[in-house]
């Protein structure tokens, strides 16, 4: 592998740790006690936008740095030709999956927020996020399994 293509897969492996444990935290520990009425909606709104910040950078950032490494390691028959190649196939659809969850988590509970609302927010964006922690675990799991 050249060095260009290691120091890509670093920054592929670093962001996608950064943002599937961004998400993770938000589903297991933030919302839970947002919904428990334990969270004020100004800490709240600064956590949320924050999350939006990274999960948008890290969205990005993992879309160039692994269209590079798709684009290095693999032709299009290998892609559609192999179980491997298949498994980056199904990082794509996953990626696309957890932005979309994402995106429409932290709108909900931003726009509730602006209502300087928090239960119902906190409520009606959790399954968006947990849907999000179950992704974004899986693309950990095709990510061990590919290497
Ligand atoms: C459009 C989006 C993405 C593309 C095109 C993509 C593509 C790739 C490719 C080509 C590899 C290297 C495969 C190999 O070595 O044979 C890889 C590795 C990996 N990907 Fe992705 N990926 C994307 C998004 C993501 C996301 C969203 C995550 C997790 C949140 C993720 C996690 C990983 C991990 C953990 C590895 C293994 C470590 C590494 O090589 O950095 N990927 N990806």
């Amino acid at each position: 592998m050249a060095a260009i293509d290691t120091a890509v897969a670093t920054i592929h492996l670093l962001f996608a740790g950064l943002w599937a444990g961004s998400v993770v935290f938000v589903a297991l520990a933030v919302l839970p006690t947002a919904t428990a009425g334990e969270l004020n909606v100004d800490p709240l709104r600064t956590m949320a936008s924050w999350l939006r910040t990274v999960s948008r950078a890290s969205s990005l950032v993992l879309f160039l740095t692994g269209g590079h490494l798709a684009g290095a390691q693999y032709t299009v028959e290998s892609l559609v030709g192999t179980t491997y190649g298949n498994l980056v196939i199904g990082m794509v659809a996953l990626w696309l999956l957890l932005t979309g969850l994402v995106e429409a988590g932290t709108g909900r509970l931003l726009s509730g927020l602006d209502e300087r609302k928090v239960r119902s927010p906190a409520r009606s964006a959790l399954p968006f996020f947990r849907a999000a922690a179950l992704v974004a675990c899986s693309l950990l799991v095709v990510g061990g399994i590919i290497v």
